[in-house]
């Protein structure tokens, strides 16, 4: 799965180089420190022109530095990155207008309306006050804020606001577009929404790099996806191809007698040919499913072995087996860890 091998033989330079050109992102060895964390240690990427490239990973695994480093919005401690061919290190400015990055409602203004607040970006960006007026009008009609139009931002809901946000990203209509974990803690129906207004995106042409900390997003929107955790690429790969390595479905059991968890990780092993996840408490067990019918096999021979089932699910799998299956270490949360753990974590790589 390593990509750097197939690319040492080649750099690109420029938008006439060897190559570079029809990626729309090449990034070589990417790392970025705070302090003595490295947030960010050594990613490679290489996406194509067209579509969605998710970045999937838990909180804190470094999608978004990788995001800002490649959007120029932060300095890259080591490592190469192109962006259709422009290096984003020499040629900042130009970078700025190929990529669309979003993020920036926090610096709207609450008392304008929509409209205004998309006319007044426009007119920011140099373009001339009746194109301003008509580009605010599309805009809010491709992203099904037409209704909307004449509303103060401060009477819009979450998903209006991320919408609104993305449509001013589009104003200068970039040909990349970096979505930075766009539907987190938005309801299943406004996530939905902008789950078509991603793939509206796409059909009109743009390239669109997104990070997601969820399996199902990256699986619905993605053609590609890298799965990322502490700052490293650990798999990259189609939905298809990663899900084939996680398991379609999950089984998830909680046996009555804990002492028996060996005995059923043994039968597991043996019906399915893996190692379940076995949880803290050892009385669940997690194993990914091929298909969803070899449930009934595991049951069975469970049965046959004298083992007691309290409760069984089969589930999607979740992001953490996913992690579990891909890297063999579990996605630890970071948002709220200690230096200590930061320390600890350093410690063991
Ligand atoms: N400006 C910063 N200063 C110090 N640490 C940071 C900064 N930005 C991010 N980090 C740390 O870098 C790691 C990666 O963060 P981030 O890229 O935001 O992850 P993600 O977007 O995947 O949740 C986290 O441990 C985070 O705490
Ligand atoms: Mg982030």
């Amino acid at each position: 799965m390593s990509i750097t091998d197939t690319h040492t033989a080649r750099r690109p330079s420029g938008r006439s180089g060897t190559g570079g050109a029809d990626l729309a992102v090449y990034a070589e060895g990417l790392v970025k420190s705070f302090g003595a964390q490295r947030a960010v240690d050594g990613i490679d990427l290489e996406i194509r022109t067209g579509g969605v490239f998710g970045v999937l990973g838990p909180n804190g695994a470094g999608k978004t530095t990788t995001l800002r480093m490649l959007a120029t919005l932060l300095r890259i401690d080591s490592g190469h990155a192109e962006i259709f061919g422009v290096d984003v290190a020499r040629q900042p400015h130009v970078i700025r207008q190929l990529v669309g990055v979003t993020g920036q409602y926090a610096s709207v203004d609450e008392n304008l309306t929509a409209r205004e607040n998309l006319w007044l970006f426009a007119r920011l960006h140099g373009i001339r006050s009746a194109r301003a007026k008509k580009l605010a009008v599309d805009l809010l009609e491709r992203f099904g804020l037409g209704d909307a139009a004449d509303k103060t931002i401060a009477k819009f809901s979450g998903g209006m606001r991320r919408r609104l946000d993305l449509a001013a990203s589009l104003i200068t209509t970039p040909p990349l577009i970096f979505l930075d974990e766009p539907t987190t803690g938005l309801d299943p129906h406004t996530r939905g929404q902008m789950w078509d207004t991603i793939r509206g995106l796409v059909a009109d042409g743009c390239t669109v790099l997104l990070t997601t900390q969820y399996l199902d997003e990256a699986d619905q929107l993605a053609d590609r996806i890298a799965v990322i955790d502490h700052g490293r690429k650990v798999a990259e790969g189609t939905p298809e191809e990663l899900k084939a390595a996680v398991g379609d479905t999950s089984l998830q059991l909680v046996l009555v007698e804990p002492e028996q968890t060996g005995a059923a990780g043994d039968v597991i092993r043996r019906v399915l040919g893996l190692d379940p996840i076995l949880s803290p408490e050892r009385s669940r067990l997690q194993a990914p499913l091929k298909q969803a019918d070899l449930a009934a096999e595991v049951l069975v021979a469970l049965r046959d072995a004298g083992i007691r089932v309290a409760s069984v699910s089969v589930d999607q799998p979740s992001l953490d087996e996913a992690f579990l299956t891909l890297t063999g270490h579990p996605a630890e949360p970071q948002e709220h860890e200690s230096a200590e753990d930061v320390a600890t974590k350093e410690g063991r790589r």
